[in-house]
């Protein structure tokens, strides 16, 4: 038996869909436990390509029960309509492979408005937010003024908290912003609608952890975003509004530290960032660009595209630090074939210092210069590689590289988007 936190090392889009959907055959439960519908997991499972932004990715295998954490921010409308996707493909959603936390608190239409007004009045200074209200949605939560999911299905208090909302929520839309105000009646409506439509999967999901972990079942933590948009200690102000590291797997979903086994860290073979922040490997070049379309660069959710660059083991580094990291999945390592040297960012030089770890201060960050170790590249098609003695020699090279640099073991190696494709050295539920 073993409990099992996967998160993303770098920027977000590490490729976490699918090591949490191939490390799920091993698990019964699948868990999220922060961020929302900023999150998109886009997954191809026997050729059908499949993008969740809420639902565990473990939803396609049957007989798993998924969970969304009370750290979870929830749009109740996207879940609703990737349940109804799901059912159209014959992979029914029910309170069997479902639940969601009582506690979870529900993204509203003024938090999507408020994430978008605020972003555009800041011009050039904007975080780049994926618009879909989280961080409005999480302010709310730490000013105790959050509807949950079980206010939803309680009517007479919902409408009550949601017109004490909408009155200082309609005040600055209207005169702080410039934005249009919002009608109470008709949000009323839909949401307590979908409280009807999702009281059958609220549960207090803590207790049910307990029991499962008490009855030696296996459970996966599904983290979303990337250390380094952690709201505390990645590169603040650009990050996302929620604790993305490991740590938060207890918080966010009611389970205590004592019950995690094995923390694994989501590792793409490059690095890719999007909306604004800084970033001291990106590549601004031809082969940023080459990256960039090789490896379908484009946001699941908002389809924009990545910024890219070399991998940076400074900011893995600092992420093996701050999660506890147990393993490394190195994902992506196919869109690399064919470039003639590879390049590994192993410290930075700052002015007249050298560091191992990511500044603090940004404008630290900003002034930093990668130093980089070179390496020869590899020619050879590796998808269809399974065992790690078979990658072509320079391959080898880069894995050994990375797990040096990082004194920490690989543990899977991704060399194709589909489930297979994939050299497993350890199970970390073995
Ligand atoms: P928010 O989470 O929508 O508030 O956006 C804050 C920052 O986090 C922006 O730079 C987003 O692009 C970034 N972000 C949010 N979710 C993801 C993700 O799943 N992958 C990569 N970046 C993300």
């Amino acid at each position: 038996m073993a409990n099992v936190v996967v998160i993303g090392t770098q920027w977000g889009d590490e490729g976490k869909g699918k090591v949490v959907d191939l490390l799920t055959e091993r698990a019964n439960y699948v868990v999220r436990f922060q961020g929302g519908n900023n999150a998109g997991h886009t997954l191809v499972v026997d050729g059908k390509q499949f993008i969740f932004h809420l639902i565990p990715s473990g939803i396609l295998h049957p007989g798993k029960v998924c969970m969304i954490g009370n750290g979870v921010v929830l749009d109740p409308g996207v879940l609703i309509q990737e349940m109804d996707k799901l059912d159209a493909a014959n992979i029914p959603v029910t309170p069997a492979s479902l639940a969601i936390s009582h506690y979870t608190h529900v993204i509203m239409p003024y938090h999507r408005a408020l994430d978008e007004a605020r972003e555009s009045r800041k011009g050039s200074t904007k975080i780049g937010t994926t618009g879909r209200g989280i961080g409005p949605c999480y302010e709310d939560k730490v000013c105790r003024c959050g509807i949950r999911i079980h206010d939803l299905m309680d009517p007479g208090h919902f409408r009550e908290k949601l017109e004490a909302n909408l009155e200082e929520k309609n005040f600055m839309l209207k005169h702080f912003f410039g934005a249009a105000p919002l009608d109470a009646g008709s949000i009323a409506d839909e949401y307590l609608a979908y409280g009807e439509r999702l009281a059958p999967y609220a549960a207090n999901i803590s207790e049910v952890l307990q029991g499962a972990d008490r009855d030696g079942r296996n459970i996966l933590f599904e983290g979303a975003q990337g250390t380094h948009l952690d709201v505390d200690h990645g590169t603040y102000p650009f990050v996302t509004s929620s604790n993305t590291v490991a740590g938060n797997a207890c918080c966010g979903s009611g389970i205590g530290p004592t019950r995690i086994h094995k923390v694994i860290g989501v590792v793409k073979a490059y690095t890719t960032r999007v909306g604004g922040g800084p970033f001291p490997c990106e590549l601004l070049d031809e082969t940023g660009r080459h990256i960039q379309k090789v490896g379908g660069e484009f946001g699941a959710t908002t389809g924009r595209p990545r910024r890219c660059g070399w991998l940076d083991m400074v900011v893995v580094n600092s992420s093996i630090r701050l999660n506890g990291l147990s393993g490394l999945v190195i994902t992506k390592l196919d869109v690399l074939t064919g470039l003639p040297t590879l390049k590994i960012a192993t410290k930075y030089r700052c002015g007249s210092h050298e560091l191992g770890s990511v500044p603090p201060e940004l404008k630290a960050l900003e002034a930093c210069e990668p130093v980089y170790e070179e390496l020869p590249g590899w020619e050879e098609d590796i998808g269809s590689v399974r065992r790690f003695g078979n990658l072509p020699a320079n391959t080898r090279r880069y894995l050994k590289a990375i797990e040096d640099l990082a004194s920490t073991p690989l543990n899977l190696v991704s060399v194709g988007p589909g489930r297979d494709e994939t050299i497993i050295l350890q199970n970390p539920f073995d």
